[in-house]
């Protein structure tokens, strides 16, 4: 029994919370885009919380309710569901790859750049995206 819905167990309505919480603290970290050094901090602190609740919530449920996704019949659940997880990995990796590029630069006091402004914009609007898609299984699903 969940927080929002009684279909949702509870870890889901957390991991709701979580990703919403994230998506403000991205927005935040975007607006104090200087210094870069907060910049990144935050991008980075917000990338890394992402991981771990991909490895620990929504993977895992990827993996145990993987029959629903097959045979794939075109039902929206299942494209909802199928675009989130690539869309979101893709996020995770892009965040990954600049919080890496980030670290690495802080380490050598090279000047933080860590990617193009454009890679960086798209990196943010499939965040956003992919944060839409999983509100999108919430509200398919659980309510
Ligand atoms: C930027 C990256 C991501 C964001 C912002 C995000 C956001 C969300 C949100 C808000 C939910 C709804 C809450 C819930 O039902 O748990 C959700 C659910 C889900 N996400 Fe993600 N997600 C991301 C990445 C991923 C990735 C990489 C995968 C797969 C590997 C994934 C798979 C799922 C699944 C399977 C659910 C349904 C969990 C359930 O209720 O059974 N997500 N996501």
């Amino acid at each position: 029994m969940g927080l929002f819905s009684p279909q949702a167990a509870l870890i889901y309505d957390i991991n709701l919370i979580i990703q919403a919480a994230l998506v403000i603290m991205l927005v935040l970290g975007w607006i104090k885009k200087k210094p870069y050094r907060v910049h990144g901090i935050i991008m980075g602190v917000a990338t890394i919380i992402n991981l771990v609740t991909v490895l620990t919530i929504m993977a895992p449920s990827l993996i145990v309710n993987i029959d629903a996704l097959i045979p794939y019949t075109g039902d929206i659940g299942q494209s909802i569901t199928i675009v989130h997880s690539i869309v979101g990995s893709v996020t995770v990796g892009l965040g990954l790859l600049f919080a890496g590029r980030f670290l690495f630069k802080m380490r050598n006091n090279d000047p933080l750049l860590c990617g193009s402004r454009r890679l960086m914009y798209a990196a943010l609007a499939l965040w956003l995206y992919s944060f839409g898609g999983g509100v999108a299984f919430y509200v398919f699903y659980y309510l």
